[in-house]
């Protein structure tokens, strides 16, 4: 359970993020394929180049989604004990993930990227509240978006 300061040090360091997400998401995606380089071909906006791009909307559209619905399921699970973003919307995650090949292991990877990205965002920020913080509500997250791929796998 996470406690009323761990959801501040989200908030507060979402707050310092969000000031850059083209920086953020680039370094989320860079962090992402060192760790799995065979996930680059599951991205449309990535199959073509040799390289992360800089700029491209889709990317960071990527990014920021996956640290803003990080950040709303923090905000779900402290004041409702669980995630509870709209079914609608988490079914329609659980389809795009499975119709573009997604598996469950990527969103392990994807989970040490995004703390990754973090910590070097935060800067001396960083602590181990809140980075179990961030881990917690993604795993909340994550597990019910593979509970929607697996139900209509
Ligand atoms: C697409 C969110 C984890 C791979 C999307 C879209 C959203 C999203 C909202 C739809 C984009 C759009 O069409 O507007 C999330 C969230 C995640 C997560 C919130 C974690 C909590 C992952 C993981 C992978 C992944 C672990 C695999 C490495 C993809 C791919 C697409 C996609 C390949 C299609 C993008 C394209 O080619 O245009 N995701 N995602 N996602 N996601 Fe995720």
């Amino acid at each position: 359970m996470l406690s009323e300061k761990q959801e501040a040090l989200v908030k507060e360091s979402w707050e310092l993020l969000k000031q850059d997400i083209p920086l953020h998401s680039f370094r989320l995606f860079t962090s992402i394929l060192e760790k799995a380089p065979g996930a680059k071909d599951l991205f449309s906006f990535l199959r073509d180049t040799d390289e992360i791009p800089q700029n491209n909307p889709k990317l960071r559209a990527h990014a920021a989604k996956v640290f803003r619905l990080t950040c709303e399921s923090v905000v779900q699970l402290r004041e409702k004990g669980g995630v509870l973003i709209g079914d609608a919307t988490l079914k329609w995650l659980g389809s795009v993930h499975l119709q573009n090949g997604v598996l469950a292991p990527h969103f392990e990877m994807v989970k040490e990227a995004l703390l990754k990205t973090i910590e070097e965002g935060v800067g001396e920020k960083w602590s181990e509240e809140m980075e179990n913080a961030w881990g917690e509500a993604y795993d909340h997250l994550a597990a019910a978006i593979i509970g929607e791929m697996q139900a209509e796998a």
